[in-house]
């Protein structure tokens, strides 16, 4: 059963999320080129050679798309602000057009009663910036907090909350060690330097953004327990690796401004010389903590080099990405991340959801997503907060990735995420079953 919004403290907010490169359509309204344009144009790399350029073109569609959030009776609508659509060589002089439609949404954002929730930074640099070396230098960094500047100067007074970046292990570990996002590297040292420098990023952005006197500043991390997948010392050990990089380093850099030991083991040699002094401006205190919860992961030891750990399948069942469906870790990851980092710190889940076939069946009012298996998951996880809440996490809000099916990164458009489908041949939006049911669990008096 879905719990109902009675069940969570009054004021607990609900939200939906997407981010601009998934849905806006890349190659529209006088973006530059970014990175991840470049990165699906080269084989390989994104399933069918999928790329952004149209994605659910929702540059154009954005006031329909505005009316499924609040028609569902969301509270919050989280976005990211395309930083190549407003600066299309990274710096310098700004597109008119670009910072015009983030004005225009936000207002659209506000006129239907939904709080504006706005990530900077969702992956898309500009390939300017890229072909300097991009997280890599350090003046990507600086560059940042120029846009971010740039943004509360033009929306400082209407946006609800600011995230400086998202996921920032995907955009430095995963992007430059693994080679599964842009920009594909496979480099220990470019992943050093592009961690630490989003980290400096989000400090920076952050400075920048109080300066200009906007409040509710934070930073989306995502987060995956990790178990040791056999008994003996060597897979304890490989997870306690996995933990330091994948859950602990952006966590400690920005909470306690230290990296954790095990990651710096292998990073350390790495990081760019003097990089602690940039910690005190890492952990400059923010106003919450964004968490994107989906799955968890069963490390064994691998032989070779550092970090040695290999992901072995769980037992759980797996969403269509493959991820191990786990609610129960939830209520003790927020346990944890309140009780040895942030304390009283409000926090967020900023993302959480699953990924499912969805085909549409022929009902008898017309065309049917009947997405259960999503309204389990959600369900189960909705619950998993409400046990976070009762333990004493202050945990303040639940937000769902995603509002709509779009650009899934190395997936193209084969992995669904939306609470609402999109045919990519004719952006048709159809409601599914798991939208209803979050319309009818919100139908209680909003808070
Ligand atoms: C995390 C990311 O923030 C988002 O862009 C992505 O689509 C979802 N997780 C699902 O993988």
């Amino acid at each position: 059963m879905i719990p109902t919004r009675a069940d969570f403290p009054p004021g607990f907010l609900f939200g939906t999320a997407t981010s601009a490169y998934q849905i806006e359509g890349a190659a529209q309204g006088g973006a530059g080129p970014c990175h991840w344009d470049s990165f699906a144009a080269t084989p390989g790399n994104v399933a069918h050679g999928a790329t952004g350029a149209r994605a659910c073109d929702h540059l154009t569609r954005y006031e329909a798309d505005l009316d499924l959030v609040a028609g569902a009776g969301f509270d919050i609508y989280r976005f990211s602000t395309s930083w190549p659509r407003v600066l299309p060589e990274g710096a310098g002089a700004p597109n008119a057009a670009g910072l015009d439609f983030y004005d225009r949404l936000v207002d659209a954002t506000l006129a239907r009663g939904l709080k504006p929730a706005l990530t900077l930074y969702h992956w898309d640099l500009p390939s300017a910036l890229a072909d300097l070396g991009g997280w890599a230098n350090r003046d990507t960094a600086l560059r940042l907090a120029d846009f971010a500047a740039l943004m509360a100067g033009r929306l400082g007074d209407r946006v609800w909350s600011w995230a400086t970046v998202n996921e920032p292990w995907c955009a430095g570990w995963l992007a430059h060690f693994e080679g599964g996002h842009a920009p594909g590297l496979r480099d220990i040292r470019a992943t050093a330097r592009a961690m630490h420098h989003l980290a400096l990023g989000h400090g920076l952005s952050l400075a920048a953004l109080r300066a200009s006197g906007v409040g509710e500043i934070g930073i989306v991390l995502n987060f995956e327990p990790a178990f040791p997948a056999e008994p003996g010392e060597e897979a304890r050990a490989a997870s306690l690796r996995y933990d330091a990089v994948f859950n602990r380093f952006f966590l400690g850099g920005v909470t306690r401004g230290h990296y954790p030991e095990p990651a710096l083991e292998g990073l350390g040699p790495h990081l760019p010389r003097g990089w602690q002094a940039d910690m005190a401006a890492i952990s400059a205190p923010i106003d919450w903590l964004g968490v994107n919860y989906y799955t968890v992961k069963r490390i064994a030891h691998a032989p070779g080099p550092w970090p040695n750990w290999a992901e072995r399948p769980g037992p759980g069942r797996k969403t269509d990405m493959g991820w191990e469906i786990a609610p129960m870790a939830l209520p003790d990851l927020l346990r944890w991340i309140s009780g040895s980092h942030t304390g009283d710190l409000p926090l967020y889940v900023t993302e959480n959801g699953m990924a499912a076939p969805d085909a549409i069946v022929m009902g008898e009012d017309g065309p049917e997503i009947r997405d259960e298996d999503r309204i389990a998951y959600l369900s189960s996880h909705l619950a998993a907060a409400r046990e976070a809440i009762a333990g004493g996490v202050p945990l303040k809000g639940y937000i769902i990735w995603s509002l709509l099916d779009n650009f899934e990164w190395a997936f193209g458009y084969d992995r669904r995420f939306g609470l609402v489908h999109v045919d990519f041949e004719s952006l048709q939006r159809t409601p599914k079953a798991s939208y209803h049911a979050l319309r009818r669990m919100l139908e209680d008096a909003a808070p």
